[in-house]
């Protein structure tokens, strides 16, 4: 039998080859499969940017200890002065040093070993045993370098050197954070594996009764007498791990070449397919074998799913339409700063989706890859981002200067990394890339480089650049070399896009961009809207004197619109097919419109430390089923006060308001509005609002005038951590008054402690003005609310955590460690 593959080509960066499939009867001697080995703990880490220690001999005993992922800008003060200002939230870069001693043992030793780095942020050098293996400077994609040459395989040392240089500031809009910050992994295989992300699933056919699954195999080999008798199986198991496919091929040839492309066919009856509400995931396992040995066994997760964009219809999923109500995400993870943390980024998208969101936008750079992981497993549509900027600069040191000769292979990786995800759907380009103005030639050139990129590497999924010049001289925007245009902003021309841009299909990469900070509410009449600043190029010195924002939905940018407004917009036109809203979470940097000592952002729907803000019931009560009957703001005010409450509500008629049992009124929504509201003159007491469907009372919501704090009170905490140091929990600290009502006022400090086992980890408020360390495990409470953030520790077989402020009763609680 001999069977010619198709050539598979890389049109950028590799020629693959040709395989040849015949059988032969050499015997190859090969150690066991693959293995993945975590490659976080016990690194030496030292800041100096006066000394160069890549050299394997240096004394490193004496440096500091950590476990990664680690981010060493967010324990660095808060500096007025610092390079990168307000836009990186005053925190500093600098230049990092990891060292790492480890040794290999004999087993390894038929074995390649490479080492991945999830990201590093920037400009990274690394060094094994005095061999220089290379630099990235980019600061997000995936990095592999192979090390089996220059390790050590049997027992005796090896010293692993990072260099980290992030001391060329400003290099970034927002806060990037410093180091390895991402997972590292050893990966262990044969000299015959498939390729590091070498595996490509797709699905040609998904209809109801069948699916056809296509997968793609590079398949790569370092032998210098050529392998034969290679097999190739594959199973493909289903969201439940039955094996519902297999096939199998034999005698694998590598015709003189280093790496070589299989593909197999399964079809599948029945799928369960993907989608937002049903994220149903497939797993492909193959195994390489010679003869019996087994050479590799890579998995591979992927879904079934089918969408399109339509210009009239906007977007569909499995035949039904569905809008992306979408959110934009940065990589922070708020006071943990850049630190990947795997239930860290799973409570962001759980807070995400039980407010109805079922989209994100990872802006503006290549997100975690296990983010992307969650986002399959909990459903979600995501437009992946690469870029912010292309070859023309935003900041003095950002990646322009690395653009001409690193663009193509960070975009090259990043669709590599991450085309399997069935949760990603859209590849998103560029960003308000300063093309759009300055280079009418590179602004057409580079969006048709970069989306044949996309097609020679994946090629199922459209892309788009997020723009927010809407000239139609606009290069970029009207680049047909992009399947979707993309508008950031400028939601007054949503609805005449189908007029603006005939024919063509539209998403909204990024909307809104309203300010405001939690458990905020200035007396002010609410429709009275303030424009912070006025203009984006006019320095702002007005706002409140605390650098806060209320949070009535009544302040946002010139380039944006109340929270409201978009989504009003949004939900009214069937052919805009998603919405990303500016922005889920607050990020660290860009305190827009405020500067020192305001750190981080207020445009989130969230507040950093996860406490959601009003609008965050909106959302809710347009983008879900659930009941909302949301009230605003709290009920603490002097006598004499004029007050606007508003209430967010659904599945109901009407509402009414009673202060201390007087009504205020019934209410609906009028015309367009998505919220109701009365204007009442404070009286101490309760306020409560009824919703009535038919009639009939629905549910109520009662904010009562609460006394002096006497008690602090834990919420919304797990009963158990994983152990080890992956698992965080996520303590709520709030004060309530002798009746259990919760103090809206109380800002007082608060001390967390860890009585037995566990670790803060951090804390937070989410106030955008507080320079405490997050670190500290002592700040103060934030409009009501604190946050802590703890670990376990090695040998914890339980935690208790409690918590003290001044004058009032602690609370404690326990957590179990399994
Ligand atoms: C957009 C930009 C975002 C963020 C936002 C703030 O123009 O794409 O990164 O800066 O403005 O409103």
């Amino acid at each position: 039998m001999r069977v010619v593959f198709s050539l598979c080509v890389n049109r950028n960066l590799v020629l693959l080859g040709w395989l040849l499939f015949v059988f032969l009867g050499n015997s190859l001697i090969y150690a066991q499969s693959r293995k993945t080995v975590d490659f976080n703990t016990d690194w030496s880490f030292r800041l100096d940017s006066t000394s160069d220690y890549r050299n394997s001999a240096i004394e490193f005993t004496d440096w500091r200890k950590l476990d990664l992922p680690h981010d060493w800008s967010i324990e660095l003060p808060f500096d007025s002065l610092s390079a990168g200002s307000s836009g990186t939230g005053y925190l500093s870069g600098g230049v990092g040093w990891y060292k790492k001693k480890f040794a290999l043992s004999q087993s390894e030793n038929a074995k390649r070993v490479y080492v991945e780095f999830g990201g590093i942020y920037e400009n990274s050098e690394v060094w094994i045993n005095d061999v220089y293996l290379g630099r990235r400077p980019n600061g997000y994609v995936p990095i592999l370098y192979d090390l089996t040459a220059h390790v050590h395989k049997d027992g005796e040392p090896n010293v692993m050197t990072v260099k980290v240089d992030n001391s060329k500031q400003p290099n970034s809009r927002f806060y990037a954070g410093s180091g390895i910050y991402r997972n590292v992994k050893l990966i262990f295989t044969d000299e015959v594996a498939i390729a590091h992300h070498g595996t490509f699933y797709t699905t040609p056919v998904v209809e109801k009764g069948k699916a056809i699954v296509n997968a793609r195999f590079e398949i790569i080999h370092h032998t210098s007498t050529l392998p034969n008798a290679i097999s190739i199986e594959t199973q493909i198991h289903d969201p439940t791990g039955r094996v519902v496919a297999k096939k199998m091929m034999q005698g694998i040839q590598f015709d003189g070449m280093k790496i070589g492309t299989v593909v197999q066919e399964f079809e599948i009856a029945a799928p369960r397919l993907w989608s937002p509400d049903h994220p149903e995931l497939y797993r492909g396992v193959t195994v390489l074998r010679h003869g019996t040995r087994e050479l590799d066994r890579y998995e591979t997760v992927f879904g079934i799913r089918s969408f399109g964009f339509d210009a009239k219809y906007g977007f569909s999923i499995n035949g039904a339409p569905m809008k992306i109500r979408g959110v934009c995400l940065h990589s922070d993870l708020g006071a943990l700063g850049m630190a990947f943390n795997r239930s860290a980024a799973r409570r962001q998208l759980q807070t995400m989706k039980n407010m109805g969101v079922n989209g994100i936008r990872t802006s503006h750079n290549p997100a975690a890859s296990e983010f992307l992981d969650l986002c399959d497993e909990m459903g979600f549509i995501v437009m992946n981002e690469t870029f912010d900027v292309w070859k023309h600069h935003k900041n003095p040191f950002d990646y322009h200067l690395y653009w001409d000769a690193w663009h193509e292979r960070d975009f090259a990786d990043h669709i590599k990394r991450d085309r399997n995800h069935p949760s990603l759907f859209v590849w998103c380009m560029g960003n308000e890339a300063q093309e759009q103005w300055h280079d009418p030639a590179l602004g057409k050139s580079i969006p048709r480089r970069l989306a044949a990129i996309v097609d020679s590497l994946d090629g199922t999924r459209p892309t788009t650049i997020a723009s927010n010049e809407m000239s139609l001289d606009n290069p970029v925007l009207m680049s047909t070399a992009v399947d979707l245009i993309g508008y950031n902003y400028n939601h007054r021309k949503w609805s005449t896009f189908p007029e603006d841009h005939p024919g063509r299909k539209f998403i909204v990469t990024e909307s809104t961009s309203a300010l405001a900070s939690r458990g905020q509410y200035d007396l002010v009449p609410i429709d009275a809207m303030r424009i912070w600043p006025l203009r984006w190029d006019i320095p702002f010195d007005g706002g409140n004197p605390d650098k806060s924002i209320s949070a009535y939905d009544h302040v946002h940018t010139p380039w944006g619109s109340t929270h409201e407004e978009s989504l009003r917009l949004f939900e009214a036109y069937p052919h805009i097919s998603g919405m990303y809203v500016w922005t889920g979470f607050d990020y660290l940097g860009e305190p827009t419109p405020y500067t020192w000592p305001a750190r981080s952002s207020y445009f989130g729907i969230v507040d950093l430390a996860g406490f959601p803000k009003d609008v965050y019931y909106l959302y809710q009560s347009i983008w879900t089923e659930k009941d909302v009957l949301h009230l605003l703001p709290h009920w603490n005010w002097q006598n004499g006060d004029t007050v606007d409450v508003v209430a967010y509500y659904n599945n109901a008629d009407e509402v009414e308001l009673f202060v201390n049992g007087m009504s205020k009124g019934r209410r609906k929504k009028e015309e367009d509005k998505l919220h109701v509201r009365w204007t009442v003159p404070y009286q101490a007491g309760s306020l409560t609002v009824v919703a009535y469907r038919d009639g009939i009372e629905m549910r109520r919501t009662i904010r009562q005038t609460a006394g002096e704090a006497v008690r602090l009170v834990i919420k919304n905490m797990q009963d158990t951590i994983d152990a080890g140091n992956y698992e965080l929990a996520f303590l709520e600290v709030v004060a309530v008054d002798v009746e259990g009502n919760e103090v809206p006022y109380f800002n007082d400090w608060v001390e967390v402690e860890t009585k037995v086992g566990g670790t803060v980890v951090a804390t937070d408020n989410g106030n955008p003005t507080d320079l405490t360390s997050f670190q500290s495990s002592k700040r103060k409470a934030y409009n009501g609310k604190l946050l802590a953030i703890v670990k376990s520790n090695k040998g914890d077989d339980k935690i208790t955590v409690a918590v003290h402020a001044k004058g009032l009763k602690s609370a404690s609680r326990q957590l179990v460690v399994k």
